[in-house]
């Protein structure tokens, strides 16, 4: 380390998220971080912190330190709500009854396709800045919601001009392939066509997709109408993320992997196969207990064999007007647990080092290593098990973006 750094945090205990420091959380006590250029340059125990002097000196009065929080997986650029659907839902329906009778997703693409770029983007902003209140640093947005060129183009901009107002990073997915647009009603081939011959070539030429999400499930898309998806993807030289095995099993895990895809998301159907498939590829589970929860859905992922088999898993939000209206990842952290048997440090890890991951960001962020961007938050806590096991009072105490405070 340099002898002069822009920010030195001390009196604090790190929960790096490391795997290369023992224990689930990579916990470093009684540490200090020192940041230059928007980048962690030092980490360790205070009492091996060589002489430096700092322009900003923070004194962490013994809280926690951790990496960001990364949702992974959101939807939140949307018009409308559904809250008729969710009356409709308690009332009986399941969400695929809603979703076959023209409510569920296209409800919303009627919604988004009427709003206007402004109206789209102050809808946003408040979820948004609820993540953020979390200490959310880095947001996965997707499109889906316009099934058309111009209105999918009107979500990526949108997601996109949120970061350049809000100190977060914001990672796009294109997910066009998300349900077929009433317009090609019976003609899903031609819509995939659309998708592939338009849609992400579009927005791969202005930038606005930095990967490509698809919908595989018998209300969406089939393995092979995804498949095209993918190749698409390739040739455009963008990544694939694929929602899978949500409803039913459909074989969606297994193209993923073998497409080398970043995650595959839900997956309460995935098999023993899909299992040891993942375990072999660099592919991360994202567990959304969240749609699980609102869906009233029983069947949960396989989380032990997944574990057994050293696959990561990331927790994200999945926050959309339908199957998830809730923006809170530490509500996400809270199910995972409760639902689906992950521990407390499994939980952080899902929304830190495994949500990086599954962004393929892993080389920038998700733990706290010299090197990696020095989006970090400090916690009024004496243990970071809390971060998974309350939900709404203990707030960040202080959260910082690229080394500057921001919350
Ligand atoms: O991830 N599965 C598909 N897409 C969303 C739901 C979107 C909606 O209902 O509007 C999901 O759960
Ligand atoms: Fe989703």
């Amino acid at each position: 380390m340099t002898e002069r750094c822009d920010l030195l945090i001390t009196n604090i205990h790190a929960a790096t998220m490391d795997p290369a420091i023992r224990g689930g959380y990579g916990a470093v006590e009684d540490a200090a971080v020192a940041v230059t250029g928007g980048k962690i340059v030092w980490l360790g125990s205070r009492k091996e912190l060589p002489d430096c002097s700092a322009d900003e000196v923070v004194d962490g009065e013994g809280q926690w330190l951790t990496p960001g929080l990364i949702d992974c997986h959101t939807h939140l650029v949307y018009g409308g709500h559904r809250a008729s659907e969710f009356a409709r839902r308690l009332g009986g329906e399941s969400y695929e009854e809603v979703a076959r009778s023209g409510g569920g997703i296209l409800s919303t693409v009627r919604a988004t396709r009427a709003a206007s770029a402004e109206q789209l983007y102050a809808a946003a902003v408040p979820r948004l800045q609820a993540l953020m209140s979390e200490g959310v640093t880095t947001v996965e947005i997707k499109s889906g919601y316009g099934l058309e060129l111009d209105t999918e183009l009107k979500q990526l901009r949108t997601a996109r001009r949120l970061a350049q107002h809000y100190p977060v990073e914001i990672v796009t997915s294109c997910l066009a392939a998300h349900a077929l647009p009433p317009e090609y009603d019976g003609r899903a081939d031609e819509y995939i066509d659309l998708v592939c011959e338009r849609i992400l070539p579009a927005a791969a030429g202005e930038q606005l997709a930095d990967a490509v999400d698809m919908f595989c499930e018998s209300i969406a898309f089939s393995v092979e109408q995804c498949q095209r998806v993918i190749d698409c993807a390739k040739k455009l030289g963008l990544p694939v993320k694929v929602h899978a095995e949500q409803m039913a099993h459909t074989g969606a895990t297994a193209m993923a992997v073998k497409a080398g895809a970043l995650s595959v998301d839900h997956i309460e159907y995935i098999t023993d196969m899909d299992v040891a498939a993942l375990a072999e590829s660099g592919t991360v589970a994202v567990l959304l207990p969240g749609a699980f929860y609102t869906l009233r859905e029983t069947r949960t992922p396989p989380v032990e064999k997944l574990r057994a088999s050293g696959v990561p898993m990331a927790l994200a939000s999945d926050l959309n007007p339908g199957s998830c209206p809730l923006a809170s990842l530490r509500l996400m952290m809270n199910m995972g647990c409760n639902f689906f048997g992950l521990t407390p440090a499994e939980a952080l890890a899902g929304v830190t080092r495994a949500a990086a991951r599954a962004l393929g960001l892993s080389c920038s962020r998700g733990s706290l290593r010299v090197g990696l961007r020095a989006d970090m938050v400090l916690w009024p806590m004496d243990t970071p098990d809390r971060l998974a096991y309350e939900v709404g009072a203990l707030n960040p105490a202080r959260v910082f973006f690229a080394g500057k405070t921001v919350g």
